[in-house]
C-alpha cells in the first residue's frame, strides 16, 4: 500500500507527507528536484514533473492512493495532461485520489469526473500561510501596509488541509466528496496582523492603503501585474460562501481546526 504525494515539498503537501509517514504509512513523495528536497526518514523520494507524463511512470508504479495538485510549474499553470495522469493512476490500481483545488480547474478535474476513480476534491479557503507575505515588512519596517483592513476570511491552517487529505487517502467513504475547508473563525486583515503581533509580544501597526496605493507598492516590490490584479480583486470582493465557517475539518479528522493564534505562535520566528 504505497501512497503517492505530489506537491510534496509544497505548503500543504509537506504536511501530508509527514502526517502519513508519522502514522506509519508507506509514502512516496514526488518532486522535480530530489537533490533539493528533504523529507522525514523512511519516505521514498521520486523524481518527476507532473506536467510531463513520460516522467511519471516510476512514480505511479504500485501506488494504491494518490494526492494530486492540479498545476505544474512555478507559474501555477493548470495541468494540460489530466487525462494521462488519470490513465496512469487507473493502470497502477489506484483506489483513492485527493485533489487540492484552487481558483481554476485544470484538465485533471474533468478527466476525474468522467472516469470511475473515487476522488475527493479539497478546496480550502485562504491558507494561514499566506500571512508569511508580511514577514519581510514586519522584520524590516515593523508595520504592515495593506488595503482592505476590514475584509474577512475564515482562513485555514495548512496542516488541517493536509489532515483532511491524509484521512481521505487512507479511509473509505470520502470518494465523490467536495470538501470546502475553513478554519474555526473569520478574521479581518487587521485581526491577523494583531494576532501576529501578540505572538511576537509587540504591537504591529496596521497601515491601511487605498487600492491605488497598494497597487503601486506591490509593483515597486516586483509583484507581477497579474498577481496584483488577482489579490486586489479577491480581497476587494472576498467570496462570502468560501468564508462561512464550517465544520468539515472536524467532521473528517475528528480534531478541531487550528486557530490563527496557534499558526502565528508556530511561525513567529519568520517575523522576527
Ligand atoms: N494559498 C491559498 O490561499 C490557496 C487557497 C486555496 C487553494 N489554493 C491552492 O493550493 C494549491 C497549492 O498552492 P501553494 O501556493 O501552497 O503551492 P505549493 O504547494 O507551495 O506549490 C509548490 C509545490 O508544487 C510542486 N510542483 C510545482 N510544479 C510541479 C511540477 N511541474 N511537477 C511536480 N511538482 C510540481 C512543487 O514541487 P517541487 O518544486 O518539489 O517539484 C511544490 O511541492 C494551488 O492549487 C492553489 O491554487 C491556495
Amino acid at each position: 500500500m504505497t501512497i503517492l504525494v505530489t506537491g510534496a515539498t509544497g505548503t500543504v503537501g509537506r504536511h501530508i507527507v509527514s502526517q502519513l509517514a508519522e502514522a506509519g504509512h508507506s509514502v512516496r513523495a514526488l518532486t522535480r528536484d530530489p537533490g533539493r528536497a528533504s523529507f522525514p526518514e523512511g519516505v521514498e523520494v521520486v523524481a518527476g514533473d507532473l506536467s510531463v507524463t513520460d516522467t511519471l511512470q516510476a512514480a505511479f508504479d504500485g501506488v494504491t492512493a494518490v494526492h494530486l495538485i492540479n498545476f505544474g510549474g512555478d507559474d501555477y499553470a493548470p495541468l494540460p495532461n489530466g487525462q494521462e495522469i488519470v490513465d496512469l493512476a487507473r493502470k497502477a490500481g489506484v483506489r483513492r485520489v485527493t485533489v487540492l483545488g484552487g481558483w481554476d480547474e485544470s484538465t485533471l478535474e474533468p478527466a476525474l469526473r468522467a472516469g470511475d476513480l473515487p476522488w475527493t476534491y479539497i478546496r480550502p479557503t485562504e491558507f494561514m500561510s499566506n500571512s508569511l507575505k508580511w514577514a519581510d515588512a514586519v522584520r524590516t519596517e515593523g508595520a504592515v501596509h495593506e488595503p482592505f483592513g476590514d475584509a474577512t476570511t475564515a482562513l485555514v491552517h495548512e496542516a488541517d488541509i493536509a489532515a483532511v487529505a491524509a484521512t481521505a487517502l487512507v479511509e473509505d467513504g470520502h470518494g465523490g466528496k467536495i470538501y470546502g475547508l475553513t478554519g474555526p473563525e473569520r478574521l479581518t486583515t487587521r485581526d491577523k496582523v494583531r494576532l501576529i503581533g501578540e505572538a511576537l509580544g509587540r504591537e504591529i501597526p496596521f497601515v491601511e492603503l487605498t487600492p491605488e496605493q497598494a497597487k503601486e507598492r506591490m509593483a515597486a516590490e516586483g509583484t507581477p501585474q497579474e498577481m496584483i490584479d488577482f489579490l486586489l480583486d479577491v480581497f476587494g470582493n472576498v467570496p462570502v460562501e468560501a468564508n462561512i465557517v464550517n465544520s468539515v475539518v472536524f467532521d473528517v479528522t475528528g480534531r478541531a481546526p487550528r486557530t490563527f493564534a496557534q499558526w502565528a505562535a508556530e511561525n513567529a520566528d519568520s517575523f522576527r
